[in-house]
């Protein structure tokens, strides 16, 4: 399926509510972002993942129509609220993928943008993330800072700390 011209598949930000979507979402953010290093589905696990919509924890996905019109994730990512931490107000972004055969048409912005948003709706303007390296210069196109490194999770995975401070 050719898709070069993302608006055709008709893309729309949605919280995977539902658990069908739920279990499309759960799978593809395991086959994105671990699985890719043969690290076993328990690294996905996360307790604020229960009950699947809670206060102060944003899930999204970007979905796509399928061939028969059925909605198909091809990017997520959870946006923490996290007013109370020490440092100061922030949320954190985490889990944050795009499909491996949907990247570089903008969905990871899109995604991230609509996350911000959010963020401001919740009077909080500042996001920080573990960035895996390999995304780095992603989050530096969309505003983000890199203020140094962060760890290496599961021995293979290693992280840079970046942050930005929404307009
Ligand atoms: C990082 C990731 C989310 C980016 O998503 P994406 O949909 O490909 O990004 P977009 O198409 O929205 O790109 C936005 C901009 O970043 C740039 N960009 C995206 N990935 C890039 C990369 N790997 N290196 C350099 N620039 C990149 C794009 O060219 C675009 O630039 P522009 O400002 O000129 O338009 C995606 O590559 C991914 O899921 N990677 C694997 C999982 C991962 O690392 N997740 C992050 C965990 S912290």
């Amino acid at each position: 399926m050719a898709r070069s011209d993302p608006s055709q598949f008709n893309p729309r930000i949605v919280t995977p509510a539902s658990n069908a979507l739920w279990q499309d979402y759960l799978r593809a953010r395991y086959r994105n972002l671990y699985l890719v290093y043969n690290l076993p589905p328990t690294c996905t696990a996360s307790e604020l993942d229960h009950p699947r919509i809670r206060p102060g924890v944003h899930q999204r996905a970007v979905v796509i129509d399928g061939p028969d019109g059925e909605p198909i994730c091809v990017a997520g990512g959870r946006l923490d609220l996290q007013p109370d931490r020490p440092e100061g107000p922030t949320a954190q972004l985490r889990y944050f993928w795009v499909e491996a055969n949907c990247r570089k048409l903008g969905y990871g912005r899109l995604v991230l943008q609509h996350l911000e948003d959010q963020c401001r709706r919740s009077a909080l303007r500042h996001i920080w993330m573990e960035a895996r390296v390999e995304a780095v210069e992603f989050y530096k196109r969309c505003g983000y800072t890199d203020v140094g490194p962060g760890p290496t999770k599961w021995d293979v995975i290693p992280h840079r700390i970046m942050e930005k401070t929404l307009p």
